[in-house]
């Protein structure tokens, strides 16, 4: 039988295993360690950020940034409703109610127009979501909070799926007021479970460490002044990150060479649809996206994807968008239907969108067989 083809199977190799060593042979294996200040160095040179705040995952950095720029009960912030959950749910960690907004049609990324319309004087922040590693418009974003007379709202960037993904050459993690990523297993550069805050502010740099280490006083051991958290990412997961960062470059490189070869084989064929890239970006894609026209609802494209699983191909489908969560109800009474804040566009997307196999050290003949067994089994669709 042949094997199965994994959704994004992780790359690591004899550097990372030597960094575990090290940090296992140094005893150091909590979040202290040699190997943690390296791995935010080097990952601030890749992103272009002058502080880096490494953390346990993608999910916490976001709630500690949030937390850290002051948003809470009261405030509102705008995100769109096609994410990974973890992007909601950071919000209501903070007491704060999630305002969910529509996607683009063409990159499926967050609609400044669409997010702007929905700012009130309760509005705290905008996240924008680097959707499968293309960049969010943050200049459309902030030329808007300012015809609106808004600089106080903070631009997010939740770049958790577009490392090394560069708009007009800026990296990704520079383009908003902060950023946050995620190193989970299947993100392009991996620690296991891991993440980051990135920003070019100092003070809020400062902060970020400050409350990710239970608030502790640095200068007046186990005096916690405010609330704080343990977010802190460990030199075991650091070790592999830095393994990770030796050779991103090529991480990079294969990742954006699967693309090109979906693309070839699939952009022509009628009904399927990749993401459009915005002028200027250069994206390094974290799962290969398309959305297939002929999909007449988020059933058929499960069938779909149950066929290619029997047929030893991995898929994922889109992220159900977060206003369907009974959860987030409360928060998206308007969007339901018909209702004003609808969002006809985000449902349409997410039902007949899927995701090939996306691991970077997929071999060419291995994309071949996925994009023989997709055509393959939408064929009668
Ligand atoms: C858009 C987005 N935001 C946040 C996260 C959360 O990251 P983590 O899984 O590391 O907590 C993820 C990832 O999985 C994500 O895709």
């Amino acid at each position: 039988m042949t094997p199965r083809i994994p959704v994004c199977a992780p790359v690591l190799g004899s550097s990372e295993r030597a960094y575990v060593l090290e940090a296992i042979d140094s005893g150091w294996i909590s979040s202290a360690g040699e190997l943690i200040g390296r791995f935010e160095r080097a990952f601030g040179a890749l992103c272009g950020a002058r502080h880096v705040e490494s953390c346990a995952n993608g999910t916490v950095a976001l709630h500690l940034l949030l937390h850290a720029i002051g948003v809470g009960p009261g405030d509102e912030v705008i995100l769109p409703s096609e994410t990974f959950v973890a992007t909601g749910n950071a919000v209501l960690y903070t007491g704060a109610t999630p305002v969910f907004c529509e996607i683009d049609e063409r990159s499926w990324v967050i609609d400044p127009a669409d997010a702007l319309a929905r700012v009130t004087a309760r509005t705290r922040a905008i996240i924008g979501v680097d959707l499968f590693g293309v960049l969010a418009d943050y200049g459309a974003l902030r030329a808007g909070l300012r015809r609106l007379g808004r600089d106080d709202v903070k631009l997010v960037e939740d770049a958790a799926e577009a490392v090394g993904s560069t708009a007009d050459g800026r990296p990704s993690g520079s383009l908003a007021d902060a950023a946050i990523f995620s190193f989970f297993g299947n993100k392009t550069i991996t620690t296991g479970e891991g993440g980051a805050v990135v920003t070019d502010d100092e003070a809020l740099g400062a902060r970020l460490r400050f409350l990710k280490n239970h608030a502790m006083d640095p200068r007046r051991r186990y005096f916690h002044p405010e609330l704080g958290f343990n977010y802190r990412m460990t030199n075991l997961q650091a070790a592999v990150g830095c393994g990770q960062l030796e050779h991103a470059g090529d991480l990079f490189a294969r990742k954006r060479r699967v693309h090109a070869r979906y693309r070839a084989a699939l952009s022509s064929v009628p009904g399927v649809r990749f993401a459009a890239v915005p002028e200027g970006q250069v994206v390094v894609p974290w799962l290969h996206a398309l959305i297939d026209e002929r999909l007449a609802s988020e059933e058929a494209r499960d069938a779909l994807l149950a066929r290619m699983l029997e047929r030893g191909v991995e898929t994922r489908p889109f992220f159900v968008p977060l206003h369907l969560f009974p959860y987030f109800s409360p928060y998206s009474a308007s969007c339901t239907r018909g209702g004003p804040g609808a969002l006809p566009r985000t449902e349409s997307i997410a039902a007949r969108g899927l995701c090939l196999p996306s691991g970077a050290a997929l071999a060419d003949d291995e994309v071949d067989r996925c994009i023989e067994v997709f055509l393959a089994c939408r064929e009668g669709l």
